[in-house]
């Protein structure tokens, strides 16, 4: 696990799309695992503009996001399939038909959730995924206790990730309480992990992850057991280490 400590959330992001231009650089059909949360925005933005510079290029590329709310319409803003358009596919350039998000509407979700998982496996798996981590230590929503060896799945969101989401939504009521995601061993299967933090309310998370024990209680210390792993954070959420 390679973990870079930075100044500000914006030279965090810069680096963490560093590595994923890299990827996309060499390989320009790479399949990128695309997070959503505020964490990775920076990344998308700096992405955004070497893209414009034509520095690399995306319509290429798969993207597979990593999870979906369960019950919400897919044109809510909100939904992950909303975020991934609006802040990944069009500013990136991504052919839309070459992105994925669950379904988080479908009448089986298990099914929905088996055929993500086996369109993974179809793309040849996923070159570099991008993370985020809740303050729960969750990643994706693989919350605290998700078994390292699960793949994509329904799972019913932690109440304290239901109250960080809270902000999202205009009541904490409107929050969905289940969701689809990929799971820890659909994360630890890519070829490259780069997980990003930012701010002081993300450093007890941070500290678990990266020096307390390899747990189901924290889900991104599964990112231990990675070959490679990268880890930006900005100074406030590293102050724990
Ligand atoms: C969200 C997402 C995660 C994200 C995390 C942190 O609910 N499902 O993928 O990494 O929680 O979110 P944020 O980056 O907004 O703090």
């Amino acid at each position: 696990m390679e973990i870079l400590i930075l100044p500000t959330p914006a030279d965090v992001g810069r680096a963490a799309a560093g590595v994923i231009a890299a990827v996309v650089a060499n390989r320009p059909e790479a399949v990128i695992g695309l997070a959503t949360g505020s964490s990775p925005q920076g990344i998308y933005r700096d992405l955004a503009r070497r893209v414009d510079a034509g520095e690399i290029a995306f319509e290429r590329a798969r993207g597979f996001a990593l999870d979906e709310y369960v019950g919400i319409p897919q044109e809510h803003p909100q939904s992950y399939a909303s975020i991934i358009a609006r802040d990944v596919v069009e500013p990136l350039g991504f052919d839309p038909s070459l992105v994925q998000v669950p379904d988080g509407r479908a009448s089986d979700l298990d099914l929905a959730a088996r055929q993500y998982q086996a369109a993974i496996l179809a793309a040849g798996g996923i070159d570099i995924q991008i993370l985020g981590i809740g303050t729960n230590g969750h990643i994706g929503f693989n919350e605290p206790t998700s078994s390292f060896a699960s793949r994509t799945r329904i799972k019913t969101l932690a109440l304290r990730t239901r109250e960080d989401n809270a902000r999202f939504f205009a009541t904490p009521d409107e929050v969905p309480t289940h969701c689809l995601t990929q799971g820890l061993g659909t994360i630890l299967d890519a070829r490259a992990l780069v997980l990003v933090a930012q701010g002081e309310q993300k450093a007890d998370a941070i500290a678990a992850a990266v020096e307390g024990p390899v747990s189901a209680f924290v889900p991104a210390s599964a990112l231990q057991l990675h070959e490679h792993a990268t880890i930006v954070v900005d100074e406030a959420a590293a102050s724990r280490l």
